[in-house]
């Protein structure tokens, strides 16, 4: 069996087809993937009714998966899935859609906003491979931006400003731009700031990319007031339509991007009345991108 991997437009998404990844891989087919991750950093696997231990199987082919834990404000005993899945539904433990006050979903509802998954952690994600379980009948697409074209795009005098800037991430900013601010003492701690660099070097391709969430709250030096502008600023050029590729879901789709070079968001459904089962495995990165006691 091999693989193909077709481009669409913007360039830097690839629909790949010839491999069913309910099944063992073989080396040649990781290798395939891998090369098709470095050269699009989104790619979509169509028709794979996955269950939760092959999604965790086919993920262990591409590295080390990141525990679901200190993500989010689901208690253990709330847990709907194995914390070697992200649980990125609108589901409670009973399967139910979350209620409109649910302090969980209003957390959750932060995915709505740009970010790159696990920015807040001190060693971020690798790769995030999204299995799609069940969808709303409407809306619930997800959008990626090219953060590597993006970076190419700014000015020469950005670039050089950005060059070694360091930001601040957290869990608390992200959900703070939206009025969540409620948190107890415990997820104070859990959701600390790390520090990540701006500006990130793909470690296959040499590119540059900018490494962007709404979890970015400070800038290294900067008063908050300029560096949260600025960030705006970065963000805004960082999302326009032509670093954007929009992703209508279907059931049995597996999406896998690289955190490193994208990010994306979830966009609105009735949240309230369908449900949308949606379940994460994360790949761990390599290590911190700037020194950091962690
Ligand atoms: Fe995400």
């Amino acid at each position: 069996m091999s693989i193909t991997i077709a481009g669409a437009k913007p360039d830097f998404f690839g629909e790949v087809s010839g491999v069913d990844i309910t099944q063992p891989l073989s080396a040649e087919q990781v290798a395939a993937i891998e090369v098709g991750m470095d050269r699009y950093a989104v790619l979509v696997f169509h028709d794979q009714p996955l269950s939760d231990d092959q999604q965790v199987a086919f993920s262990k082919n591409f590295g080390v998966i990141e525990r679901a834990v200190g993500s989010n404000i689901t208690r253990p005993g709330e847990r709907r899935l194995s914390t070697s899945l992200a649980d990125v539904s609108n589901l409670d433990q009973n399967h139910r859609v979350f209620a409109r006050e649910d302090r969980r979903r209003l957390f959750n509802l932060g995915n709505r906003l740009w970010h790159s998954d696990s920015s807040f952690r001190a060693t971020p994600a690798k790769y995030s491979l999204l299995s799609a379980r069940t969808i709303p009948g409407q809306g619930g697409n997800t959008e990626f931006a090219d953060m590597r074209a993006a970076y190419d795009a700014l000015d020469e005098a950005v670039k050089a400003e950005i060059e070694n800037l360091v930001c601040e991430h957290s869990l608390m900013y992200s959900r703070g731009l939206l009025g969540f601010s409620d948190f107890s003492d415990e997820e104070r701690r859990t959701f600390a700031p790390v520090r990540q660099r701006l500006v990130r070097t793909h470690p296959v391709s040499g590119r540059r990319s900018l490494y962007l969430a709404s979890h970015a709250g400070t800038i290294d030096g900067r008063p908050m007031p300029e560096a949260r502008c600025f960030l705006r600023d970065l963000n805004e050029h960082a999302t326009q339509p032509q670093f954007v590729h929009i992703h209508r879901w279907r059931v049995n789709d597996l999406v896998m991007w690289d955190n490193r070079q994208t990010m994306h968001r979830v966009r609105a459904f009735r949240e309230t009345e369908e449900r949308r089962d949606m379940r994460r495995t994360t790949i761990a990165g390599d290590g911190p991108t700037i020194a950091q006691a962690v």
